[in-house]
């Protein structure tokens, strides 16, 4: 059945264990090979400022010092994807947030068993991938 509303986005981040590993081409496969579209994408290094607006809801939590440590260590690669479901889809696709306890076949599940280096972030809601597209991408209004 096909759906009338448009197709949804939502923010991924390849993060620096990721691109440390030279995993960007198989995450970035996995996500071609699904259907979904690559909107937008570009390789960025966060500086603090940056980490603080990203994770605005995590910055007071016991884990964010090592978490912005993690993200703030080199380059990551940023990515607007779009289609059906996407912020669903994408959240099944990269599994749990532990990659010691995420499915086989999920991308933290295959290739993770951290809770910090677990490879990708995606937007969790409508409201978070609006806030985040627009915040790594605002060209794209
Ligand atoms: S929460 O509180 O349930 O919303 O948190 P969660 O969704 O599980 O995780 C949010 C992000 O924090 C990272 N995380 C950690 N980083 C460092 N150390 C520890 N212990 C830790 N626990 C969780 C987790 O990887 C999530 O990062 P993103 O970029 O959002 O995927």
């Amino acid at each position: 059945m096909s759906s009338s509303s448009p197709d949804e986005r939502t923010l991924v981040l390849i993060k620096p264990d990721a691109v440390g590993r030279g995993l960007v081409g198989e995450i970035l496969s996995r996500f071609e090979r699904k259907g979904l579209r690559i909107d937008a994408m570009a390789s960025r290094t966060m500086d603090g400022d940056f980490a603080d607006q990203h994770y605005a809801e995590h910055v007071d939590k016991a884990f964010y010092p090592p978490l912005k440590g993690f993200m703030t260590s080199g380059p990551l690669v940023a990515l607007v994807l779009s289609g059906d479901q996407v912020i669903e889809v994408v959240r099944g696709m990269i599994g749990s947030t532990d990659g010691r306890r995420a499915a086989a076949g999920t991308i933290r599940g295959d290739f993770s068993l951290s809770n910090r280096e677990n490879l990708v972030h995606a937007s969790d809601s409508t409201d978070s991938s609006k806030r985040e597209v627009a915040l790594w991408f605002p060209e794209l209004g």
